[in-house]
């Protein structure tokens, strides 16, 4: 197979680093200013992980090329069966079914452990992927006008979900 998606392990953190750091640095993909260093990506990993949340990767002749995640969407008690998630795919690599096949999978793990609702949390401007995110069955929810702010300029967030 060309892609191979698997869960993440700590010596994945580093690609995963770079994946996100591109997305920090250049995109309002997210809405973070600096780059992560690797003991915070490593805190971040670890922290999903005792709370049972999946980190995958796609894996392409050794190296990583995306990868896909949930979390908890807000923490009060009530919210436990919405979870947030997010996927990320290499500068290069996209439009070519890896952010597909890591969505199928966070899907189809969040349906086995009885999550209701899966939220993603899009600037408005990010045209792929809330075409992506339609694919699936997603729905915009609303726009929350002006809620970020970054390179200068105010963002919309497009609150997406899908019923699992
Ligand atoms: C958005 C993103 C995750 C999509 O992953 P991808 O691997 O590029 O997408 P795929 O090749 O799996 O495409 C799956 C579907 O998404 C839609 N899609 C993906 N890219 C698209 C584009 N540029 N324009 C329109 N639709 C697009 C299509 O419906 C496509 O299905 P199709 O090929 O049968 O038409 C990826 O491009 C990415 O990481 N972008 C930068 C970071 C980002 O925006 N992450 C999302 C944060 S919310």
């Amino acid at each position: 197979m060309k892609y191979i998606i698997r869960q993440a392990t700590i010596s994945d953190l580093p690609s995963i680093l770079e994946i996100v750091n591109h997305a920090i640095l250049n995109t309002t993909a997210i809405y973070d200013y600096d780059p992560r260093s690797l003991e915070e990506q490593t805190v971040i990993f670890e922290t999903k992980k005792a709370k049972n949340f999946p980190t995958f990767v796609a894996e392409h002749d050794h190296e990583i090329v995306g990868f896909g995640t949930y979390d908890t969407f807000r923490t009060k008690v009530g919210y436990r069966f919405t979870v947030e998630h997010s996927v990320y795919v290499k500068e290069g690599f996209a439009g070519k079914g890896i952010g597909q096949l890591l969505m199928e999978e966070l899907i189809s793990t969040a349906k086995k452990e009885n999550y209701h609702i899966m939220i993603g949390v899009i600037d408005a401007s990010n045209e792929n992927s809330i075409r992506f995110h339609e694919k699936f069955g997603f729905k915009s929810m609303g726009i929350l006008k002006e809620v970020g702010f970054k390179f200068d300029r105010w963002l919309d967030a497009n609150l997406m979900t899908l019923k699992l």
